[in-house]
């Protein structure tokens, strides 16, 4: 299918930008970031050129896990504002070219959520069978929790009938019984009230918990009720998406896609690319990257990879061997402080790349030339670090660094009343915030900036074939993404030494050369398609393929 056919397809090519409403600015002063202060903050975002915000949850919530423990699934956080406040920020977002897409977490609802306060109140209440019960005591060696060490087991005894509630998470997140369809057409309406507030989708919580049938439970297939979610979705809103949260090997995620027929999600996080990009980098070695990119599976047109390299959750090492784990440990987290359940690191990026600008750019450079769609997380774009007093993965989610003044300029508020502290170290506001790289053309942000831009017009990357060109270099990945529109060539070295790659592209036309994306340069192709250049230490490069009178100009 030709890409210009498919432009409606906004996904394929979009650049995704998670942020939390309470950690971005606050308007009132009240140490909460708000969605007033969002508002204030779209132009910055439009600069940047992000096509897509993903909000994290904003929902009223006895904030026990950072607001995915909700109590209300139509409500808006006070202190975060109105629906009024939220339709202004959707509505500005459009108006810049950005779309915004929402958290929907109804694998479980927090135990203050009025359905399980009656479910709880009698075992006759028409809201009991919302969740999952069991009269028995659970079995011993059950499955464990998601969150070891701070949830024992997946089921919490209820005093007051004497039976166990599942939950899949932490003892205050009952599961929803998606069994009931009651609880089915809940979600449906849940979705259909946001998309009716001019939101083109949803980033999908937990989406393999969500499918986990009870056991004994008499309905049809679990991916039927995935794709009865997808079918009412896009009835109500053609452009909508399904963004999931699936951290599976590749053969399942291939399943929540809706195998060939792409009817279930739309985008999938790729955690095993993401994990094996990070043992890549430890090693100084784009092997463990080449081979999960070559076993990634075929998709369809219309759905799509999310590429990302942090997200606001621990840094999740799970699908690598026992060794390769504690290698990325070793090197990246080597103090125990800095992991969590025996799994994931709680660093953003930076840091662990012992803040080399090198490393850190070769690092965002990848992200926005693998196949698929970037998505970042807030403070990304500037480099922030991570707040290694705060324990657990809240260390990530410290408060946007605008510039140098008080609280980063986050909040006029008393530093003491702050929803979270900054860092005090030297990913402190004074060392890393926008203003600070707004100025400095050779800041990260401007490279981030320029990334964006040179994604933007090369749907090559959203939509492309992928190959990986042969090379001589171990230390170098050169792979090629081909589309109608083009080709778009990426040139990574993973190590601190310079070294020379050659490499031929033999079905391109004689009298075809290379233009350099980022910086100004040409490089003819040699006969049969031959090209030889150095590449730095930790460099990288973007090349289009121009073919003579092909007549691009982007
Ligand atoms: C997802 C979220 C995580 C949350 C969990 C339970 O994994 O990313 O932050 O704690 O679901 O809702």
């Amino acid at each position: 299918m030709k890409i210009t056919d498919t432009s409606d397809l906004w996904w394929k090519t979009a650049v995704v930008y998670c942020l939390d409403v309470e950690t971005f600015l606050d308007s009132n002063g009240d140490g909460v970031g708000d969605l007033q202060g969002l508002g204030q903050r779209i132009d910055y975002l439009a600069q940047l050129g992000v096509t897509c915000l993903w909000l994290m949850p904003f929902y009223p919530t006895p904030d026990r896990d950072d607001g995915y423990d909700i109590s209300d699934f139509y409500g808006i956080d006070p202190r975060l504002g109105t629906h009024g406040d939220l339709v202004e920020v959707i509505r500005t977002a459009r108006d810049r070219g950005m779309r915004v897409i929402v958290d929907l977490v109804v694998n479980h609802t927090s135990d203050r959520h009025p359905w399980f306060l009656a479910a709880k109140r009698s075992v006759d209440s028409p809201y009991r069978d919302y969740y999952i019960w069991r009269s028995d005591a659970p079995p011993k060696g059950q499955k464990n929790a998601v969150f070891p060490g701070q949830a024992d087991g997946i089921w919490e005894k209820d005093e007051k009938s004497g039976q166990w509630y599942q939950h899949s998470f932490y003892e205050h997140q009952p599961d929803l019984n998606i069994a009931n369809p009651r609880v089915r057409d809940e979600i449906a309406k849940v979705i259909g009230f946001w998309l009716q507030l001019g939101i083109s989708g949803f980033r999908v919580d937990a989406v393999p918990f969500l499918l986990e049938i009870p056991e004994g439970a008499d309905i049809p297939e679990p991916h039927d009720l995935l794709k009865d979610i997808r079918r009412f979705l896009q009835r109500r809103s053609s452009e909508a998406i399904l963004l999931g949260e699936v951290n599976l090997p590749y053969e399942q995620q291939i399943e929540y896609f809706g195998g060939e027929s792409g009817d279930e999600l739309t985008m999938q996080f790729d955690f095993v690319g993401m994990q094996a990009l990070y043992l890549s980098l430890v090693r100084r070695d784009p092997a463990p990257l080449i081979e999960a990119l070559r076993s990634r599976p075929e998709l369809g047109t219309e759905v799509q990879w999310a590429n990302f390299l942090r997200n606001h959750d621990e840094l999740t090492l799970d699908k690598l061997s026992d060794a390769e784990r504690e290698e990325v440990f070793e090197a990246f987290a080597p103090d125990e402080r800095q992991r969590v359940f025996g799994r994931g690191i709680t660093r953003r990026l930076p840091p662990m790349l012992e803040g080399d600008p090198r490393r850190i750019r070769m690092a965002y450079s990848l992200l926005f030339t693998l196949p698929g769609t970037p998505v970042l997380f807030y403070g990304e774009e500037i480099g922030m670090g991570e707040n290694i007093e705060i324990p657990g993965r809240q260390a990530v989610r410290t408060p946007m660094q605008w510039s140098d003044d008080r609280n980063g300029g986050f909040s006029d508020a008393a530093p003491s009343r702050l929803v979270a502290a900054p860092p005090s170290d030297g990913y402190a506001p004074t060392h890393v915030n926008v203003a600070t790289q707004l100025e400095d053309r050779g800041s990260l942000l401007h490279f981030v900036r320029d990334l964006v831009s040179r994604y933007r017009i090369s749907p090559e990357l959203g939509w492309g074939a992928f190959e990986v060109v042969e090379q001589p270099a171990s230390s170098v990945l050169v792979h090629s993404l081909t589309a109608d529109v083009g080709r778009f060539v990426a040139v990574h070295n993973f190590s601190e030494v310079p070294v020379e790659t050659r490499f031929r592209l033999p079905d391109e036309p004689d009298g075809s050369a290379l233009v350099d994306l980022l910086h100004a340069a040409r490089l003819p192709l040699g006969p049969k398609g031959v090209v030889a250049f150095e590449v730095p230490a930790f460099g990288y490069r973007w090349l289009r393929v121009s073919r003579p009178g092909d007549g691009r100009v982007t």
